[in-house]
């Protein structure tokens, strides 16, 4: 394979040789609109509006393969592409909620590069017809939303945001709306409700926001890490962006790497990279040379992936096929020293504290998940706790109203499937 600028070729692999999405790690200053002109800023938006039809960037972007980063991993321009031609209102709805412990990528975009998250929703607006974007951001992250109200100022004074955008037909207004903190609110239909100013529970799905969206508009909802990489996609061509990555996973990613690892982090790597760069070459291992008794790819809401297999590709596909799916790719490590079942009480303990509560499923069976493992990890479990935990899982499978309560199964059912002896060394011998 030849290197193309910004990446270099190792075997079959493109590695990446500068940023394309955290782009502040190259470029200082490049938080401020001067700096980010200065290194090809908006000329995405300005070959959109000037050389490009709504549809061909739409089209741009679905051949690019580029999926959604926000979890569900689903195809960017296939979703623009479901907005109905004729809509006279549609909406763009940045998701900037980023609640999942283990993830914090979307904050780093945010604070170090937000002009390319403005210019990947322009993109977006001027794709779907919109005129009006909103981006949703996490509660807790006020001053650093204080910046990006700054960086949209920025955007308007020089005539990327607001009326008949650079002397085109195009305008774009970004409102930025905080929300109160609470992780449901990062689900689509949850949070557009917030944003309609009502309680932040989900909507049934269908209709999906696509048909009936903002105030009831077809409105596309996307991730911050995802709109980010529109503009480079429309500046250099889908071909360009399928250089990173492999056929079915192109494109790049940032990887968030925590738990018992040397050099915890934001890693932006080509997909299909093998585990042991992201651990190894990125991460420095675990510490003091310590195994991986199992790795939580996707943040809290993960299948657990047992043990450690250094060669395990990076994409969507070889990690849905280990039976781990990627989601957002939120690497949480946990080494020879943890205690499965202490470790998975602590995920269960966000999900009950953040169940909405809307449905009895979910509301009442991730409190009786904890009550379990607080008894398992008291002394005081039960014999058959380790198959109460399964039944209230399978109670809750299939029932639930919204993906949140079928996150809370993952971490709990693939533990014990994977490491049943951990949880069964908790059950003291001859308790009643
Ligand atoms: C409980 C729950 C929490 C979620 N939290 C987030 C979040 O913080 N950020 C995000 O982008 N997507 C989150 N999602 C996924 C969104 O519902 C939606 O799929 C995503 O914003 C779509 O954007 P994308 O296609 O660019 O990934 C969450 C989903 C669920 C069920
Ligand atoms: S599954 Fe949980 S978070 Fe989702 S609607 Fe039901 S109670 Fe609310």
């Amino acid at each position: 394979m030849q290197s193309l600028p910004g990446c270099v070729s190792k075997g079959d692999m493109a590695y990446l040789t500068e940023h394309i999405l955290l782009r502040h790690r190259d470029v200082p200053g490049i938080k401020t609109i001067d700096v980010y002109m200065a290194h090809g800023g908006y000329q995405a938006l300005d070959k959109a509006l000037n050389t490009l039809q709504p549809a061909q960037v739409t089209e741009m972007v679905k051949a690019s393969g580029l999926r959604g980063r926000g979890g569900a991993s689903f195809p960017t321009g296939l979703k623009w592409s479901f907005i109905p031609k004729d809509a006279p209102t549609t909406y763009v709805v940045v998701n900037a909620d980023e609640s999942e412990p283990g993830t914090f990528k979307d904050r780093e975009i945010i604070e170090g590069n937000p002009h390319q998250l403005l210019e990947g929703t322009a993109l977006c607006a001027y794709a779907i017809g919109a005129c009006v974007a909103y981006i949703y951001g996490r509660g807790e992250f006020r001053t650093l939303f204080v910046d990006l109200q700054r960086a949209i100022d920025e955007a308007y004074q020089a005539g990327w945001l607001g009326q008949n955008i650079r002397g085109s037909n195009f305008s774009l207004d970004i409102h930025l709306h905080l929300g109160a903190g609470a992780y449901i609110c990062g689900e689509e239909t949850a949070l557009l409700e917030s944003l309609e100013g009502k309680l932040g529970m989900p909507r049934a799905r269908p209709p999906f926001p696509t048909q009936y969206g903002l105030y009831g508009k077809p409105t596309v909802v996307n991730n911050v890490e995802t709109l980010a990489n529109v503009p480079p996609i429309v500046l250099h061509g889908p071909e360009w962006y399928r250089q990173f990555g492999t056929e079915q996973s192109p494109g790049v990613k940032i990887f968030c790497l925590s738990g018992c690892i040397n050099r915890p982090g934001n890693y932006e790597l080509s997909l299909g990279i093998p585990l042991r760069v992201l651990i190894e070459e990125c991460g420095g291992g675990a510490p003091e040379g310590r195994a991986i008794k199992a790795i939580l790819p996707s943040g809290a809401s993960s299948h657990l992936l047992p043990g450690y297999n250094p060669e395990l590709p990076l994409d969507y596909e070889s990690l849905q096929a280990a039976g781990a799916p990627l989601g957002s790719a939120s690497f949480i490590v946990l080494d020879e020293t943890v205690d499965i079942p202490w470790a998975i009480a602590k995920v269960t303990h966000f999900f009950k504290h953040e169940s909405c509560g809307k449905c009895t499923p979910c509301r009442e069976g991730t409190y009786w998940l904890e009550d379990v493992y607080r008894r398992l990890l008291n002394g005081r479990a039960w014999p058959g706790d380790v198959e109460l935990l399964l039944s209230i899982a399978e109670q809750m499978n299939g029932n639930c109203f919204c993906a949140l309560g079928e996150f809370a199964l993952c971490p709990v059912r693939s533990s014990i499937e994977h490491l049943r002896a951990e949880y069964e060394a908790h059950v003291p011998q001859g308790s009643r």
